[in-house]
């Protein structure tokens, strides 16, 4: 069998397609924090970045694209061993054995999904504008960039670009409670998901033996604390009026 067919034809290569998929969603996941966290900064700060993005071009679409793939063979991966899993223990138990089981591991498929709806409504929230099109994209001024942005030493927007005032669009994405609340209940998901997604990566690497179980599980936890408060931060921040958008909701359309 070639490495295609071990990789998608047998459980420990489903096993390894999981893990190698779980490490480049997380690998996302931290990047894109890492990058919304700029809002706290000067406007520049997140504005340039998403114009930086958005001139990648073809380069953007190569990761989206990317990032789509690892999602579907992380589903199906999934999907796959759970059935395997229940055939080979006949069925569904009649009584649940989970004693030794954890929450997030019981857990995994329900905010799998959660977070996968999560997002299609993120793309539509932020990426695509759809829900936000009365107000980021008729009405909100664009922005001019005051500074030039650097990524790495470089510069990759000069200052006077005008760019889509992404830092105005989050926050006031986010003076909605409802949806605040609603970003928050995800990314807290999200990070439960990633407890035990991790535990299994270690798993599956072979790390998790007795002398370095408990060490382990304290670096993951320690992570998705971490994550999850990074996130709420956000939506935290606007709800509690610390983050304040640059320009107010105009009544009529301005030019972008
Ligand atoms: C407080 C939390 C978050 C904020 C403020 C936020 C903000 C944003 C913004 C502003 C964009 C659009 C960038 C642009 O097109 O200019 C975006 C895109 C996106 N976000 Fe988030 N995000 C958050 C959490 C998440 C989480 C938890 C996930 C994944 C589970 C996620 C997945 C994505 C994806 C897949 C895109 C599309 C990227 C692309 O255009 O290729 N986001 N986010």
């Amino acid at each position: 069998m070639n490495l295609v067919g071990l990789l998608f034809g047998s459980s420990i290569g489903r096993k390894i397609l999981m893990a190698v998929t779980g490490v480049v969603l997380i690998g996302f996941v931290i990047g894109h924090l890492v990058g919304n966290l700029q809002v706290f900064q000067d406007p520049d700060h997140i504005n340039g970045y998403a114009q930086f993005l958005h001139q990648l071009g073809p380069l953007l679409w190569v990761v989206r694209i990317g990032l789509l793939v690892a999602v579907f063979i992380h589903i199906w991966a999934a999907t796959v061993l759970t059935l395997e899993n229940r055939k080979a223990r006949g069925g569904e138990y009649g009584f649940k054995h989970t004693i030794r089981a954890t929450l997030a591991s019981r857990t995994m498929r329900l905010t799998g999904y959660v977070v996968l709806a999560f997002v299609v409504y993120h793309l539509a929230h932020f990426t695509l504008g759809a829900a936000q099109s009365a107000t980021y994209k008729d009405n909100l001024p664009a922005y001019t960039m005051q500074h030039e942005y650097r990524v790495a030493g470089f510069p990759v927007v000069a200052a006077g670009t005008k760019v889509a005032d992404v830092h105005s669009m989050v926050i006031h994405g986010f003076e909605n409670k409802v949806v605040s609340l609603f970003y928050i209940v995800a990314v807290g998901l999200l990070s439960f998901h990633l407890l035990h997604g991790i535990d299994s990566l270690f798993q599956t690497m072979g790390w998790r033996t007795a002398r370095w179980s408990a060490a382990l599980r304290a670096v993951a936890l320690v992570f998705c604390i971490v994550y999850f408060v990074g996130n709420l931060a956000i939506p935290g921040a606007v709800l509690v009026g610390k983050l304040q958008p640059r320009t107010a909701l105009a009544a009529t359309a301005a030019p972008r």
